[in-house]
């Protein structure tokens, strides 16, 4: 499996992550994941010093591993869901170890479309989390408040709540990501400014800092995504507390995430 960058020496490495939703069917995949590693060979992107990560559809993932595995791509991928049970009686569902077996390095859980659509509890969203451990993968949890509850708790309770939840049902030394995904901006052309981002993600980290302790709270990486763009993502990136990018929309364009993945040539910061 693709070794994830992260530990106390290396510090926190930016990941910037496409999240492909419902788009590319495996032949666009390749197409796309090709054109993405050389335009960032071309730009001379250092990926040691920023992570770049794509989560395509499931029946994408196998040509992307034999994409990525042939050409000795410096990208890494994941599953936009997983189940949270071990291989068995259910239908249409996908084990974490199969990931694991595609050398996914991560997964997407608790995507607010999978809490909204699909009916995603806290509870399911823990279990699919330790499920993913379990298995060897870096989740990528995804928590987030919507409009109203932004209007009746404030930014921060919604999202420290839902990492709450997976945090009860997690082994204290597992490594995962975080990416705090105000359902308002997600898709709406309205990001949260980075004051925003900056004052949750620092919530979710001192969160983190209370349940798993300091060291955890040192290395674990926290994102913000919602409407994240090329125009954007330096303010982002300039906040303590904000380790890299969710990005869903702007994911979809080779030139577009490029220069996000690249923003620290395009904007200096
Ligand atoms: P967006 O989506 O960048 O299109 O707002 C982000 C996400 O849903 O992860």
């Amino acid at each position: 499996m693709a070794r994830v960058n992260r530990s106390p020496a290396d510090g926190r490495i930016p990941l910037i992550a496409g999240n492909w939703k419902m788009n590319f069917d495996h032949l666009q995949a390749i197409a796309f994941v090709q054109k993405l590693a050389w335009s960032l060979k071309d730009a001379r992107h250092d990926f040691g010093a920023v992570e770049v990560a794509v989560f395509p559809p499931f029946t994408d993932l196998r040509s992307v591993q034999t994409l990525v595995a042939a050409d000795k791509l410096p990208i890494v991928y994941g599953a936009q869901d997983v189940c949270a049970h071990a291989p068995g009686a259910f239908t249409g569902e996908i084990a974490a170890s199969f990931l694991a077996q595609l050398d996914c390095s991560y997964v997407l859980i608790g995507h607010s479309e999978r809490r909204t659509f699909y009916g995603e509890t806290d509870e399911v969203i823990a279990a699919k989390t330790a499920a993913a451990i379990g298995a060897g993968l870096v989740p990528l949890v995804c928590v987030g408040e919507t409009a109203e509850d932004l209007e009746t708790h404030g930014a921060s309770a919604v999202p420290v709540a839902q990492l709450n939840a997976v945090l009860d049902a997690i082994p204290k030394t597992a490594d995962f990501v975080v990416a705090y995904e105000p359902v308002w901006a997600i898709g709406s052309g309205q990001p949260a400014t980075p004051e925003q981002a900056q004052q949750v993600a620092s919530a979710l980290r001192a969160t983190i800092a209370a349940r798993l302790g300091d060291e955890a709270a040192a290395v674990t990486r926290v994102l913000y995504g919602g409407s994240v763009k090329a125009d954007n993502i330096a303010g982002f990136m300039r906040q303590p507390d904000v380790d890299g990018a969710l990005v869903g929309g702007a994911s979809l364009d080779v030139e577009g995430f490029s220069a996000i993945v690249r923003y620290q040539k395009h904007v200096g910061v």
